[in-house]
């Protein structure tokens, strides 16, 4: 029995990604919580022969206390998305309170749930679902993650382009680490699992930049319609998958995700030592287990090139975790 919650459940990624988790065997129970359109979302989702139960809340009536009892799993698509010229950070003001008003409900009524945070921006709203956690007593930091699946997503399919062969773009696997944000995504295209034909610097470079910038040709395209929802629903119903197999039991998942480095001894030390600088959050491949994080993995050997990225992407990484430490814990 596993009871999987969905808060911001009617947006754009919201409905595809219910979807998807409806259709997950794992899933016996299925929470949809929004401020707007859940009954109409649950109604229909609740029509589909799979084995999850679907019951959807509005905010009336304790509505997200009823979403969040007894839940396993909760995933967190709720906030504004982006819009043409804007950044990821731009999004902080609205979806920074959001946030936390969730994870105060997640505090106080399913503390021991796994949490996975796709409302952007990621490198800072993570920092603050874990700071109202601690102000609550309740941070697990194993439990906790940011969902940077869409990078992974996004560098699997952008190198079986330059393969010219879709047809292995679910087999190829590329480490993609660092933050959820432009220069914060370093993909490490030298660990690809299908390495690189032959390409010129150039190609090299632009392959590098579509992976920290994919999520901009999406908002361009919906040109004001928002940004990525179908394939962030796919990435976050994989990533979701991936945490429900290891909740039954399943060994030796691997997958890369934005987690706690500070608090977690399961191997964030090694990371940090590696990066070489005492950043709190990061993302690193992580080993799931029934509790959680059960090991977080080394980044592993990188090129000259790949230590810069990461050098890179360091300073802006620190300010916004800073930021997001300092909504809770300093509020202006
Ligand atoms: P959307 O606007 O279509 O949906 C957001 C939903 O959140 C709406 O249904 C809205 O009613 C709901 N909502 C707003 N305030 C709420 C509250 N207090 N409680 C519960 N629900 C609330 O936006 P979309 O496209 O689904 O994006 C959602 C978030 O996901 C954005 O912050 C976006 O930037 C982020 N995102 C993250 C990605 C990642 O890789 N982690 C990729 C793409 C988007």
């Amino acid at each position: 029995m596993t009871k999987a919650v969905v808060l911001g459940a009617a947006g754009g990624i919201g409905q595809p990604l219910a979807l998807l988790l409806k259709g997950n065997p794992l899933v016996s129970d299925l929470g949809l919580f929004d401020i707007v359109n859940t009954p109409g979302v649950a109604a229909d989702l609740s029509h589909i022969a799979t084995p999850a139960k679907v019951e959807g809340y509005l905010p009336p009536d304790d509505g997200l206390k009823k979403a969040l009892a007894g839940a396993d799993i909760v995933v967190i698509p709720a906030g504004v998305p982006r819009k043409p010229g804007m950044t990821r950070d731009d999004l902080f003001k609205i979806n920074a309170g959001i946030v936390r008003d969730l994870a105060t409900g997640i505090a106080t009524t399913c503390p021991k749930a796994f949490i996975l945070v796709i409302s952007n921006p990621v490198n800072s709203t993570v920092p603050i679902v874990a700071e109202v956690l601690k102000s609550h007593g309740v941070f697990d930091p194993k439990k906790l993650f940011g969902v940077t699946t869409l990078d992974v997503v996004r560098a699997s399919t952008f190198v079986s382009e330059i393969h010219k062969d879709l047809s292995i773009a679910p087999a190829v696997v590329v480490p993609v680490i660092g933050g959820h944000s432009g220069i914060t995504i370093v993909p490490l295209l030298s660990q690809s699992s299908h390495p690189l034909p032959k390409i010129t610097a150039e190609e090299h470079a632009a392959l590098i930049k579509r992976i920290q910038f994919g999520g901009d040709e999406v908002v361009k395209a919906k040109d004001g319609a928002g940004s990525a929802t179908l394939s962030m629903a796919y990435a976050g119903a994989e990533f979701a998958a991936k945490i429900l197999r290891a909740v039954n039991g399943e060994k030796g998942i691997v997958a890369p995700t934005y987690i706690n480095l500070i608090a977690d001894k399961a191997g964030g030390d090694v990371v940090k030592k590696e990066i070489g600088q005492e950043l709190e959050y990061f993302s690193a491949p992580v080993e799931l287990g029934p509790e959680g994080i059960v090991k977080i993995k080394s980044i592993g050997k990188v090129t000259e090139a790949e230590q810069e990225l990461i050098k890179a992407a360091l300073p802006e990484l620190a300010v916004n975790i800073e930021t997001g430490i300092n909504f809770i814990k300093a509020p202006k």
